[in-house]
């Protein structure tokens, strides 16, 4: 998708959007998920996304290419985050995209620090007898596996976008990509691919690429396969 200029006719706002391809340049596919991500980004106004999606889907890929491609970002994981940290950081660094990496993990204590800023733009902190408070700008963008643990008040305030599952032929092309940074060539990054989708019924590429890093010939790749598919049964011991 190339450049595009958008003109509302209500006068709400211009604006001229960098095509979706130069802020996820990593990301193979997924192109209305960009398309929207980089409106989000051109809008005036704040507006909140959350992308929801099975696990190695690109949701993190998502937030990690846009704080490497803006120095306006503040990253964080929702399990590692206390409402203290989250909102002094807010105050310290004032960022205009907020990325929230697995919000579902966020504590509910936690994830009420967000309403206030996604609804008015307005961070408060009362300690002791001092209370301060500051008016931001910020967009917040977060992913997760499941809208389960997420409070319904935060739910409300985000656009959800389900990350679409993949089909064996974006499974291939985006192996190939993936392992290309891995030096693997094209045609052993499919025989990879295939056998990880088909033998091991994964889709996940976070697969594709322990074969690529296990596997020292593709004479290895079946073995590899053969190993990667004896699962652990967490309940106590091997099924195999
Ligand atoms: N569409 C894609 N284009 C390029 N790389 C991809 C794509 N989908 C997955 N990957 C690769 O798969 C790996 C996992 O991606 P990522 O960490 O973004 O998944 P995730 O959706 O956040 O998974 P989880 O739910 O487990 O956190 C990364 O190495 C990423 O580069
Ligand atoms: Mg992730």
């Amino acid at each position: 998708m190339g450049n595009f200029l958008i003109k509302r006719w209500s006068g709400l706002f211009t604006r001229v959007a960098l095509g979706p391809m130069n802020t996820f340049p990593e990301i193979v596919g997924h192109e209305e998920i960009k398309q929207i991500f980089s409106n989000a980004m051109c809008s005036k106004r704040p507006v909140h996304l959350l992308l929801i999606g099975s696990p190695g889907s690109a949701k993190t890929t998502f937030l990690t290419q846009i704080m490497r491609n803006r120095k306006d970002t503040y990253f964080v994981v929702g399990s590692n985050t206390t409402k203290a940290g989250l909102v002094n950081q807010l105050f310290q660094i004032k960022p205009k995209f907020l990325l929230i990496d697995e919000l579902e993990k966020m504590n509910v204590s936690d994830q009420t620090a967000l309403l206030h800023l996604m609804e008015t733009g307005i961070i408060s902190e009362t300690k002791i007898n001092k209370t301060r408070q500051t008016e931001l700008s910020s967009w917040v963008f977060a992913t997760a596996n499941t809208c389960v643990r997420i409070i319904p008040a935060l739910l409300s305030r985000l656009v959800i976008l389900e990350v679409p599952s993949y089909n064996i032929e974006e499974f291939l092309k985006i192996a190939v990509n993936r392992l290309a940074r891995e030096n693997v060539g094209k045609d052993i990054a499919r025989i990879i691919a295939q056998k990880v989708w088909y033998d091991l019924g994964s889709r996940d590429v976070r697969d594709v690429i322990k074969v690529a890093r296990l596997s020292n010939s593709v004479e290895e790749i079946p073995f590899v396969i053969r190993m990667l598919n004896r699962k652990y049964n967490v309940d106590g011991g091997n099924n195999n």
